[in-house]
């Protein structure tokens, strides 16, 4: 037996919940000012991290009509798994690519006169479509025959409005305490020892770091969620391992930590990573898109089983 079977490669745990997906969609769909406009959900990177196919059924099953992906390679995967939707991939680099695209029944778009060429030989399909979340959501006089939505469909518009509308994101991401260690004032933490310890204090060892998708850059700025309490993590992230400070508090070898999880709860979250690296939270989700993160889902309330 592989060891794998018996116990995880690395100790990240991603859990999606597709309800949030599908909620997410209703709320674009009725955002769409005219019947006649479809809604795509854009699930390319594998869905933003979250999953491609189990998010594109629960966005279909949701009210979305289309399905977006950037390459050839991310919509025949969709094809493999049964998806008969139509589906848009916008990115080639060959004629091959849309060649196989449009065997596969799979739209393509055209950038370019060079992509122009590979489309006269494959056969092309010339829609007018607004593109991104927030002009779907606020510009509803720039409705056009479809709206290509992604960061909604993953409750992660920009920082700055994700309470404008009543999206939830669909991630959360946890690990857990691998050891518990009292030390003394003094006592240097990880690399370099770059922080000390003020006082005697209890630090807790979460065996993830940047090879599981948190950047060593969050190194002094990130703190996580124990029982409920929030912690920093001290001195530098290594790529497999964290230290956080407890204090006072006793947390136990065991216990489930709390990366990016939710703001009404207190948790970290991914809004407030993409703040603090000056990024979009859209790529903070995909940080965790890692062969070796262990993702599982949360089917949708009330939709067909998942299979695969
Ligand atoms: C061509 C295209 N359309 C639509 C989207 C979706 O944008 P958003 O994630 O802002 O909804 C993307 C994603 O970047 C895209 O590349």
């Amino acid at each position: 037996m592989e060891a794998r079977s018996i116990v995880p490669r690395r100790y990240l745990d991603v859990l999606v919940d597709l309800s949030a997906v599908a909620h997410n969609t209703r709320v674009v769909r009725q955002a769409v000012s005219r019947p006649a406009t479809a809604v795509m959900a854009v699930v390319k990177a594998d869905a933003y991290g979250h999953g491609a196919i189990d998010v594109a059924r629960a966005a279909l099953d949701a009210g979305a009509t289309w399905l977006g992906v950037c390459t050839t390679a991310e919509a025949l995967e969709l094809r493999r798994a049964g998806l008969d939707a139509p589906i848009l991939a916008w990115v080639h680099t060959s004629a091959e690519s849309m060649r196989l695209a449009t065997a596969a029944d799979v739209d393509v778009s055209v950038q370019s006169a060079r992509t122009l060429a590979f489309a006269v030989d494959a056969g092309l399909d010339v829609r007018r479509h607004l593109a991104g979340s927030l002009s779907a959501l606020t510009r509803p006089d720039l409705h056009l025959d479809m709206i290509r939505t992604g960061s909604a469909l993953y409750g992660l518009l920009p920082y700055a409005e994700r309470h404008r509308f009543d999206l939830r994101p669909a991630m959360r991401v946890t690990s857990q305490v691998a050891l518990t260690k009292r030390v003394e004032a003094g006592q240097g933490v990880s690399y370099e020892h770059d922080w000390t310890a003020p006082s005697a204090l209890n630090l807790a060892l979460i065996p993830v770091g940047c090879a599981d998708g948190i950047p060593c850059a969050l190194s002094g700025r990130l703190t996580v969620s124990i029982r409920g309490r929030r912690y920093p993590v001290v001195g530098r992230i290594c790529m497999d391992q964290m230290i956080v400070n407890c204090g006072d508090e006793k947390v136990e070898e065991g216990e489930e930590v709390v990366l990016i999880g939710s703001e009404s709860d207190g948790d970290p979250t991914i809004h407030e990573w993409a703040l603090a690296l000056s990024t979009t939270p859209c790529e903070v989700a995909t940080y965790f898109d890692r062969p070796h993160v262990n993702r599982q889902t949360v089917p949708a309330v009330g939709a067909r089983p998942l299979t695969g």
